[in-house]
């Protein structure tokens, strides 16, 4: 996003152009920006411990056109249901460059992976003796929870930690993987997913000693050697003015220290290093454009826009900021307003209390930052409003990567008892 002088441009594209042309409320993806983003991670991270690899975690934003940039870049997918393994074989990834991570997956789920040659990797070990019902696998991968985890909006994305239900106990790890070389399994993976969002470059580094410290035990006790280790996601982007970012460099390198001493101590074969991250690749590459439909002086001033909690629900989840900018307005006189969408909630109301341009008025458009991650993915049609459109810009090129849904979209697949017609 850039300014020309008050004027707001996605790419090379006035969002005032994007909005008249496609309508609001719009998602809008930059590609370099992803490209860019997806770049300066791998390149970081493989320059302390050169035999990489990233996974994008299709959940974050997973339109077709988004998985193929990642594809392109050299990504793998991690994925957490069968459709999501079918998105990612439909865009060109297949076979072990996908990893499926499901959570309290069912029989159809697991038989459905295994057929799908991705990847499995096991949130419990009870999970292991249903997946051989199904075949017995060539490589398989359990999610350990290490005991810790955190994000920066508290428990919502924490995903490891007492609190969590995530991942095998530590105590129970080497009870998984013996399981597995004992049914012949030859190829052993091991993951965490520890918590989204982290902006402390010593997390990391921290949360791989904690991770080592098992599967170094598990590898040694059981005399296997784990062909790769995921640390899981979690790099996090700022998302309020002034927050520091992550400083990748920092935790690449403290990451790969700690992650090489522990290989060197236990004398393992040197495992491929794995991360999944999504938001650092998507999140800032993502904006929401939305129209401002009325004021209300009522007990405080509330602008109403079309951009409500269906649309982007994590404010309402979560608690979470985003930051909003106004086209043609940024640089005029401000005052504290509130903000919110169209629905019939008030958690819809959004923004209780910000420091606004002070004539935001109707036909205004607002620009949503990083919206990229959780965005499209978690909206919905609550209140008969439509999921939005997807735009991918590049450069001074846009294009239409998803439909904005019409009332056919709305009724699609629901059916009324003829006796309800009468
Ligand atoms: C298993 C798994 N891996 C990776 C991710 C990506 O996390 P992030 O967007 O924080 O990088 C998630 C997100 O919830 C996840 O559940």
């Amino acid at each position: 996003m850039k300014f020309e002088q008050d004027k707001i441009k996605i790419g090379d594209i006035p969002v005032a152009e994007l909005a008249a042309k496609y309508g609001t409320p719009l998602y809008v993806y930059d590609e370099q920006k992803i490209r860019d983003n997806y770049r300066r991670a791998v390149a970081t991270f493989k320059k302390y411990y050169p035999d990489f690899r990233m996974f994008y975690a299709v959940k974050c934003c997973n339109n077709p056109a988004i998985v193929n940039i990642l594809r392109q870049e050299g990504a793998g997918a991690d994925c957490a249901s069968v459709n999501e393994i079918l998105l990612a074989k439909s865009v060109g990834i297949t076979g072990e460059n996908i990893m499926f991570s499901g959570n309290f997956l069912s029989d159809e789920d697991l038989r459905q992976g295994i057929e799908t040659g991705a990847v499995i990797n096991l949130d419990d070990e009870s999970l292991f003796p249903r997946l051989l019902k199904f075949g017995v696998p060539e490589v398989i991968s359990f999610r350990v929870n290490p005991g810790y985890g955190k994000s920066n909006v508290g428990e919502y994305v924490t995903n490891a930690g007492p609190k969590a239900k995530f991942g095998i106990h530590p105590d129970k790890v080497t009870t998984a993987f013996r399981m597995a070389k004992e049914a012949g399994v030859k190829r052993f993976g091991v993951h965490m997913m520890t918590g989204s969002c982290i902006t402390d470059a010593d997390y990391f580094p921290f949360v791989t000693k904690l991770l080592m410290e098992i599967v170094c035990k598990t590898s040694k006790e059981l005399g296997i050697d784990f062909e790769f280790i995921d640390l899981g996601g979690g790099l996090g982007i700022p998302y309020e003015p002034g927050e520091a970012s992550l400083d990748l460099e920092a935790a690449a390198k403290k990451t790969a220290e700690v992650f090489k001493s522990f290989v060197e101590q236990y004398g393992m074969k040197p495992p491929r290093l794995e991360m999944e991250p999504a938001r650092y690749f998507v999140g800032n590459a993502g904006y929401v454009i939305g129209r401002v439909h009325a004021v209300k002086e009522s007990y405080t001033k509330i602008v109403g826009t079309d951009v409500g909690m269906n649309v982007l629900v994590r404010p309402a989840f979560y608690g979470s900021y985003h930051h909003i900018y106004v086209d043609g307005k940024e640089n005029e006189p401000r005052e504290t307003m509130g903000l919110c969408g169209q629905l019939c909630e008030n958690t819809d109301y959004w923004v209780k209390e910000r420091s606004l341009p002070a004539s935001l008025g109707p036909g205004d458009l607002i620009v949503v930052e990083n919206a990229g991650a959780y965005g499209f993915g978690m909206s919905y049609q609550y209140n008969g409003r439509l999921r939005a459109a997807e735009v991918l810009v590049n450069g001074s090129e846009a294009t239409v990567i998803r439909d904005r849904e019409t009332f056919d979209d709305m009724v699609n697949h629901t059916h009324v008892p003829d006796r309800l017609k009468k």
